[in-house]
Parts: structure tokens; C-alpha cells; sequence
């Protein structure tokens, strides 16, 4: 287990840090699986606004912090700030996890790998060979498609807004060495620019972050997800209490769903044991997480904090 500083009396502060993040349900979830073990942590949501990060993890490191984690849209700048990156951090240019070992921090990301067990032990969809469908080209978007291609998918199309960074990503999976074809697209504007981007693929992961506010009308409504292949998975990496207007569009067209909250289970069970050289009670903050999806609680308020500029 890491070890505590010398004198302190109190658990270890241990943070998620994003914008927005008063919907993350890494508090209570960490937050019990601590309580569950007996180790001496506990976990707060903090906001923080663009171009913020510095000062909050110098803030946590004052603090005598553990470590963070980190979400929209920070991921990229946590890998610049990172003083050390694993091997998937540094492949994926992402982080969102940082360990404050030593006077250091140090960057990882276990995004790509909470995806591939979600995969394999809950939709139990093998992605060798397969062709993917990703929406988005952000932090969680480029952890995915680099695990994907180190899974051996056949294929990763990337539709994203900013094309420059859908190229990028493109270059960072041709980069990766592992034979999977990669193509940057547009975001389509229209129903048959959908169904070009859609068609035949076999996985479909929906890695923005539209949507995240829960407002406004359903982006994904009209989407022809009927083009899939016939026996396609949707993801989305967006969860929260009543599920996702995408998978319930997916769904409706009749494809198999995965919801996010399963990745939002293994990328956090990993972090946990990074933080504490334990393994993580990975069924009980299911349980958690199950308790709080259902009962649609607006839990992430009463541990959130706001820090932005
Ligand atoms: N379930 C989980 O465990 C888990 C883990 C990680 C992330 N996530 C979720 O995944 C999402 C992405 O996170 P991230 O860290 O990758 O964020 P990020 O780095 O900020 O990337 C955001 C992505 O969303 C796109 N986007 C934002 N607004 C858009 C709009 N109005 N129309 C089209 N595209 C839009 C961005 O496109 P541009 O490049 O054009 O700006 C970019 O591709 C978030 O919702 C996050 O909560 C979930």
C-alpha cells in the first residue's frame, strides 16, 4: 500500500479533475471501495476550468494528495504535465490517472484497458479483426482506439469535429505498429453522411462528450445505425442515471448496447489499485454504481467542489 506522509492523521486526498464533473460517479464509488478495504483515502470531484490543471494539481500536492484523476477536457494537458507517462499514456498522448509518488507525477492511462475488459467480460465482443466506428478524437477517444489496436482491430475510422485532430489520431494508430487501417472523417452534417460513416462497421463507440450536459434536443435520435454490420456493438462512454439517448437509438435499430458505466467500473479499479497496490472490490462499486444509476441520486453535487478560471 502507499504509504502514508509522516504525522498525518487524516485518509489521503484523492481527486477527480474535469469540466464539467459534478455528474462523475468516481466519488461514491472510490469513496465506498476505500470504506470496504479499510484504506486510509477518500475522494472528491473538483471542477476545473480550461487551462487550470497546473494550478489544481499543485494545489492537491500541497495538500499531501495521493494522485488524481482526470477527465474532460484535461486528459491531453495531463499527459503534457505528467513527469513521467506509461507506455499506454504515452502512446494514447492521454492521462487520466496521475500518482504524486516521491515529488514526482507520474501518468497513466487506464481508459483503454477498463474499455477492453468491459468488452471481454461484459459484452463479451472480441475486437480482433473487427471494424470501428469512433466518434470523437479526445483524451478517452485516443486511449480507446490505441487499446483497440493493440487488440487487433481490423479497422478505426475516426469521425470527429476538429478534423486535425481526428488526422492526429489517425497518425498515432498507424504510429502504433499494429496493422490496423485508420481513416480520419468529417462529422456528418446530414443522414447519408451518417450512414457512409456508419456502414459496416462492427463496433460503434460514441467517445464525445456531446450530450454531457444532458440538455437540449437528442443529438443521436435519427442516427442510421441500421448500416452497421448485422451483428454490431454501440458503446457510449457517457453514463448516468437513465441511460443514453445513443444507446436507446442504437438499440431501437436493433443493435447490442454496452453501457459506459462498465468502463467507468475497470478504468477505475485500476486506477485504485495504482493508487494503493490493492486490488479494487470490483463488486461492490458495481454495486455502488448500480445503486446510484437506478436511483437516478445527483450524488456527484454533494462531493463536488468548483476550482476554475
Ligand atoms: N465511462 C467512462 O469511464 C469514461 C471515461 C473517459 C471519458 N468518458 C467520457 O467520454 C467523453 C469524452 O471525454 P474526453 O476526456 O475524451 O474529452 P475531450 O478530450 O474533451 O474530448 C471531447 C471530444 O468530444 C468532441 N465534442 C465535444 N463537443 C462536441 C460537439 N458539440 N459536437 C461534436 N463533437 C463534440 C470533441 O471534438 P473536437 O475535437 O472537435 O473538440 C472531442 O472529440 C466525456 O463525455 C467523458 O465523460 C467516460
Amino acid at each position: 500500500m502507499a504509504p502514508r506522509p509522516e504525522g498525518t492523521r487524516h485518509p489521503r486526498l484523492l481527486a477527480v479533475l474535469g469540466d464539467p464533473v459534478e455528474h462523475s460517479l468516481s466519488p461514491p464509488m472510490h469513496n465506498a471501495a476505500f470504506r470496504a478495504t479499510g484504506l486510509p483515502f477518500t475522494y472528491i470531484a473538483v471542477r476545473v476550468g480550461p487551462g487550470e490543471l497546473r494550478r489544481a494539481v499543485d494545489a492537491l500536492r500541497v495538500l499531501g494528495a495521493r494522485g488524481a484523476n482526470v477527465t474532460v477536457p484535461h486528459k491531453e494537458a495531463a499527459a503534457q504535465l505528467a513527469e513521467w507517462l506509461s507506455a499506454e499514456a504515452r502512446e494514447a498522448g492521454a492521462v487520466n490517472t496521475l500518482v504524486f509518488e516521491e515529488g514526482r507525477v507520474l501518468g497513466y492511462s487506464t481508459d483503454g484497458a477498463g474499455f477492453c475488459r468491459a468488452l471481454d467480460e461484459v459484452a463479451h465482443f472480441d475486437p480482433a479483426g473487427r471494424r470501428v466506428v469512433l466518434l470523437g478524437a479526445g483524451g478517452a477517444a485516443r486511449a480507446v482506439a490505441l487499446a483497440l489496436a493493440a487488440r487487433g482491430a481490423a479497422a478505426v475510422r475516426v469521425v470527429n469535429r476538429t478534423q486535425e485532430r481526428a488526422r492526429a489520431l489517425v497518425e498515432r494508430i498507424l504510429a502504433s505498429g499494429r496493422g490496423t487501417e485508420a481513416r480520419a472523417c468529417p462529422w456528418p452534417q446530414d443522414t447519408p453522411g451518417w450512414e457512409d460513416v456508419l456502414r459496416g462497421g462492427d463496433l460503434v463507440v460514441q467517445a464525445t462528450s456531446l450530450g454531457l450536459a444532458r440538455s437540449g434536443p437528442d443529438p443521436w435520435r435519427d442516427l442510421p445505425f441500421q448500416v452497421t454490420a448485422g451483428t454490431a456493438l454501440a458503446t457510449d462512454l457517457i453514463y448516468g442515471p437513465g441511460g443514453s439517448p445513443f444507446l436507446r437509438a442504437a438499440a431501437r435499430a436493433g443493435l447490442r448496447t454496452l453501457a459506459g458505466d462498465w468502463m467507468l467500473l475497470y478504468q477505475g479499479a485500476e486506477a485504485f489499485r495504482l493508487w494503493t497496490g490493492v486490488e479494487a472490490p470490483v463488486a461492490l462499486m458495481r454495486s455502488v454504481l448500480d445503486r446510484l444509476l437506478k436511483g437516478g441520486s445527483d450524488v456527484g453535487k454533494a462531493h463536488g467542489a468548483h476550482l476554475s478560471g
